[in-house]
């Protein structure tokens, strides 16, 4: 494998120093970009597009082609993996996921299995296509969701405002909630070491609903599974450990748990204080984050001002990747984009040269 042109985010998440802060964003790739919007319209739906690996490969490459970004993530769903467990996946223009079948019963746990990794190859092949398209340029993300998040939606079948199901579930059969968890840590498990044999360089977890339970059930459902999957995962094809990032979002009053889990970086949604969060973890993990979102939203002297501050609050210590604390809203204005990452590579340049 010969080395990458811009390693920059291979070296942050291993909290080696780095020249300037590596940059690049949730959801990158998607409807906030004309482009993407017009090759999702030619493959007729989300689902097509991503399951079409010449297709997910172009927009994965989009937003490369307009910001100079640190690295690339693959484009497809964590949905894709309770889908190929056979419980039929929709995306309904407008809604969100909705899966046909649920697993909230004892039967329907009962039936439930990891599923063979060839029903997922089509993610496998967008992986080595857009490892093809990046040739040495840049990184590419691979991901999964986590066990726990995965299951909040082959519980509720759908999005939910509280996911009170799987709550109530957690305590009233966490025998069940368990089984669920562990059968999709199995998958998971499987689906990224798939994912690094074709070439991914990093990657992450997804625990985008693990905020939503008690510290006791998240230690038990969520971070537990997590620490299970990244210490069964292979290493990659120069024999060094996969660097990886875990992201509970709403998991800020936990950072000191989710530090041991075994990731080597820590997603942080807009809520936690950077400073504050290197000091509770201290030199164990890199962090990434944590731009609100919506900030994109507004001026690009407001966007350009707060990018400014967060990279100033990483301070020069290594270990800082710069990302939003979740993904880009659709009605981002595209230059807004430009001007972050723009803001973050100077801020961090002048940062390190001690102006
Ligand atoms: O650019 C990237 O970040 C890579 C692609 C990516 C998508 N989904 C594409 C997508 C990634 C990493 C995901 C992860 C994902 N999917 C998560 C975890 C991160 C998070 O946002 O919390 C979750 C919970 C899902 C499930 C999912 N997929 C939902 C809830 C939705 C609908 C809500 C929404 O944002 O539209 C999706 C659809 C989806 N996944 C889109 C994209 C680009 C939009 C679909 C479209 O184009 O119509």
């Amino acid at each position: 494998m010969p080395p990458l042109d811009n390693d920059v985010l291979l070296r942050a998440l291993r909290r080696e120093p780095t020249p300037y802060t590596p940059v690049w964003l949730m959801r990158q790739a998607g409807r906030y970009l004309p482009e993407y919007n017009a090759t999702r319209a030619k493959a007729g739906s989300f689902l097509a597009l991503a399951k079409t690996p010449s297709a997910a490969a172009e927009v994965a490459l989009q937003p490369l082609a307009r910001y100079p970004l640190d690295a690339a993530i693959l484009f497809s769903d964590i949905l894709t993996v309770p889908d190929a467990m056979g419980l039929g996946l929709h995306f309904a223009e407008g809604e969100g996921p909705r899966f046909e079948r649920t697993t909230a019963d004892e039967a329907s746990i009962g039936r439930l299995e990891a599923p063979d990794m060839s029903k997922l190859r089509y993610v496998f092949d967008a992986v080595r296509e857009t490892k093809r398209a990046l040739g040495r340029r840049l990184p590419l993300i691979g991901f999964a969701g986590s066990p726990f998040t995965l299951a909040c939606y082959m519980i509720e079948g759908s999005g939910s405002a509280d996911f009170a199901t799987v709550r109530k579930m957690a305590y009233r059969r966490p025998d069940l909630l368990h089984r669920l968890v562990a059968i999709n840590a199995r998958a998971v498990t499987a689906y990224l070491n798939e994912q690094v044999a074709a070439g991914a360089d990093a990657l992450m977890l997804f625990d985008t609903w693990g905020g939503v339970l008690s510290t006791e059930a998240y230690r038990s459902f969520s971070l537990a599974s997590m620490r299970s999957v990244l210490g069964a995962l292979a290493s990659g094809a120069d024999g060094q450990p996969v660097p990886t990032i875990v992201f509970t979002k709403g998991g800020g009053q936990w950072l000191d748990e989710i530090a041991t889990c075994g990731a080597s970086c820590i997603g942080l949604d807009w809520t936690s204080d950077l400073r504050s969060a290197r000091r509770r973890v201290g030199a164990r993990v890199a962090l990434q984050g944590n731009l609100d979102p919506l900030v994109l939203l507004l001026d690009s002297d407001i966007v350009q001002r707060e990018a400014s501050a967060i990279v100033r609050s990483a301070g020069i210590d290594p270990g800082h990747v710069f990302n939003l604390g979740h993904g880009i809203v659709p009605s981002t204005p595209p230059e807004n984009v430009a001007a972050l990452v723009e803001a973050v590579h100077r801020e961090s340049l002048a940062t390190r040269a001690g102006a």
